[in-house]
């Protein structure tokens, strides 16, 4: 099986270079591309040259434009990303009968209520980010590829920089944190995402009707400020020096950090219909922390 991978770089990218091996030859590119291949997606349609000479089974795309601040000042961008780019590589796999793999976000949704949302829920995107991977969502059903869109929220990774490192470090200088604690969702490991990926691309090239739009996040739920004290209570007890104390790192609300885009206050995804349809158990968003934290300490 011939793989090609976009974005090979960012947190999921990197892993799903890991994942995808055992499946087959993977043709992995980030944005400046190899010898003859385009990977850049501010020139999507350079992307449908780059899919015709691989000729892949499988397309996995993990490359996009995710500075959601950013997004909100330069929107054709964050489009040509987003969904421009995205609509070359389904109207490309329709054409050559590739599966392809993508990753969209809970930012599809207005974040309100308190309940998990289901995949049919109404989308109403907040920002440019927002509604331009709502937009590549729409171009790739519309497409008739045969597709996975993954959505999911709070993706971290052992590798590069996160929220955790952020914590442990503003941890480490200040007598005291705030910390949002009115915006509710589950951080998610991107070797977790990359890991599902595969089993469910390999599942869904057997079996073409489990073809479709699912959410995908770690177990449970939380709040960056319960996040962010349970990165440090971890930390601490393994003995990192910690100054603030834990009665010290304070819940504020989301208005206390004004930024360019809004974000949903109410992060939650359903993943039943994933568990279901490919028989997998997602663990809680604290084991994959741990793990991660592990990693860095
Ligand atoms: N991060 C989150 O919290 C989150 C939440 C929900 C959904 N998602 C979705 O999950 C997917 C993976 O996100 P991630 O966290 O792995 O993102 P990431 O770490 O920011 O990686 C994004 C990738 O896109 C690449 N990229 C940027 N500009 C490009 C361009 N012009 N052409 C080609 N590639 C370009 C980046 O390459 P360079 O670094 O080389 O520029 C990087 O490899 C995305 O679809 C994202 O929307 C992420």
């Amino acid at each position: 099986m011939k793989i090609l991978l976009f974005g090979k770089n960012g947190q999921v990218g990197w892993e799903l270079q890991r994942s995808l091996a055992p499946l087959g030859e993977v043709v992995a590119l980030d944005h400046d591309g190899a010898p003859g291949l385009s990977g850049d997606f501010a020139s999507p349609d350079s992307l449908a040259a780059t899919v015709r000479a691989v000729a892949p089974d499988l397309i996995v795309n993990a490359a996009a434009h995710t500075a959601v601040d950013k997004a909100e000042s330069e929107p054709d961008f964050a489009r040509a990303l987003n969904a421009l780019a995205p609509g070359v590589l389904a109207r490309e796999a329709a054409a050559c009968g590739a599966l392809l793999v993508h990753y969209s976000t809970d930012y599809v949704f207005d974040g309100s209520g308190e309940a998990p949302r289901t995949e049919d829920a109404p989308t109403a995107p907040l920002s440019v980010y927002g509604r331009t991977k709502l937009e590549g969502e729409d171009l790739i059903r519309a497409s008739g590829c045969r597709h996975l869109i993954f959505r999911t929220s709070w993706v971290y990774a052992a590798r590069g920089g996160n929220f955790a490192r952020t914590m442990l470090k503003l941890a480490a200088e200040r007598d005291t944190l705030t910390i949002i604690n009115d915006q509710h969702g589950a951080p998610t490991g991107a070797d977790l995402l990359a890991d599902v990926s595969a089993h469910a691309a390999r599942m869904t090239l057997a079996s073409p009707a489990l073809a479709g739009t699912y959410h995908l996040v770690a177990g449970g739920e939380t709040t960056w400020h319960a996040y962010a004290r349970h990165v440090i209570e971890f930390a601490r007890a393994r003995g990192v020096p910690i100054k603030v104390a834990a009665e010290a790192i304070l819940p504020v609300p989301t208005s206390a950090f004004p930024t360019p885009a809004r974000r949903p206050a109410n992060s939650r995804l359903d993943t039943r219909k994933l568990q279901q349809a490919f028989g997998l158990a997602l663990p809680s968003w604290q084991q994959g922390v741990d793990r991660m934290l592990t990693e860095i300490l």
